[in-house]
């Protein structure tokens, strides 16, 4: 594995790198990606082989530029095109109907095919001097927390990927929001980056899927997904002021007010674990860009038992109780 710095010559090299073929590991403006040639079967295999992802787990296929849509899918309507004039570049993927031309590999098979163009220069970029449609993973084993730094991809993936190219922390933090707009109403896959009202905003009134299907339409509905190795319990909003954390040796507070309450509400026997503030003024945005830092975190730090509290269900507060619900043990 070889580190590129994200300047013009570590661009170009990760560029060229993906157009022969090897796997190259880049920021987005959700969390960093595993990138292959979509069109190269044997590159996706290796996709799949190195984050251990079964193959019925489709990919997402990154795009530069809306011209090169064509080469992978299609708007199936007024509706697909208009989202996709509003929300790219950014943190919203669709699903659309696939063009022939792409590997049954990336699709696992299913005739539509997730499509999305990041909003991170360096990603755009990148891909856009390979020439070809990127597709890109999470640069996670599978099932485990996404990487939002370039060094949480060296140590989970340092061994599989060929280059990782350093971009610094991203933005958002959270994956993209999946939206499949095959149907007549389009659907919300998996929230993230992008919230719902921003959608809705464009498009009108969108359905969520809920729950964990037994056969899940998207396998980031998988129930136990993006999770950390320590144990995590999932508290209500606010409520770890009101928990038995007896058992915890690290706590996750939304905001600076409920860290206090907390320890308001036990003084004399305070907390001796490890403790993280995911927005210390309560800031959603704050909060996603800050999640998977504070469970690799953790993770690194060696704890065994996390409780966390929900955010606010609102805007990227949806992405973000998404996430830590899928991490949290339901047992
Ligand atoms: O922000 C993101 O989306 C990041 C960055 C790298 O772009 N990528 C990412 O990819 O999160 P991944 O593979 O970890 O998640 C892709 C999700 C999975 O839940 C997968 O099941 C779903 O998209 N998906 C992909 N193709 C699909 C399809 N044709 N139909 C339904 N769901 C699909
Ligand atoms: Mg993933």
């Amino acid at each position: 594995m070889e580190l590129l710095s994200a300047d013009a010559a570590g661009i170009a090299r990760a560029a060229r790198a993906l157009a022969q073929g090897r796997l190259v590991a880049i920021p987005t403006e959700t969390v960093y990606g595993l990138g292959a040639n979509a069109f190269d079967i044997e590159a996706v295999a290796r996709v799949f082989e190195a984050k251990k992802r079964p193959t019925f787990d489709p990919l997402i296929v990154h795009i530069a530029e809306i011209g090169s849509l064509d080469e992978v899918a299609y708007f199936p309507g007024e509706l697909a095109r208009r989202l996709a004039a509003a929300c790219w570049p950014g943190p919203l993927t669709l699903v659309l109907p696939k063009r022939e031309r792409v590997p049954g590999l990336v699709t696992s098979g299913l005739d539509s095919v997730a499509v999305r163009m990041p909003a991170h220069p360096v990603a755009r970029e990148i891909i856009r001097l390979s020439g070809v449609p990127v597709a890109a993973p999470s640069a996670n084993p599978f099932g485990y927390l996404s990487p939002t730094r370039a060094e949480h991809v060296v140590r989970m993936l340092g061994n599989e990927v060929d280059f990782v190219v350093d971009g610094g922390a991203c933005e958002i933090g959270v994956e993209s929001t999946v939206l499949d707009v095959t149907g007549k109403v389009p659907r919300i896959l998996r929230p993230g980056g992008l919230p719902r009202a921003a959608i809705e905003a464009v498009c009108g009134p969108v359905e969520l899927a809920v729950g964990a299907p037994s056969r899940p339409e998207s396998p980031g509905q998988l129930e136990s997904h993006y999770a950390p190795r320590a144990r995590l319990r999932l508290v209500q909003a606010g409520a770890l002021a009101r928990s038995p954390v007896a058992d915890a040796d690290a706590l996750l507070f939304f905001d600076e007010s409920s860290r206090r309450a907390f320890h308001e509400a036990r003084t004399g026997s305070g907390h001796a674990g490890l403790e993280r503030v995911l927005s210390s003024a309560g800031d959603l945005r704050q909060a996603a860009a800050a999640l998977f830092d504070a469970l690799h975190d953790f993770d690194q730090a060696g704890v065994t038992a996390i409780w966390a509290e929900r955010v606010p269900a609102e805007g990227l507060g949806l992405a973000v109780n998404d996430r830590l619900w899928k991490a949290s043990d339901k047992s």
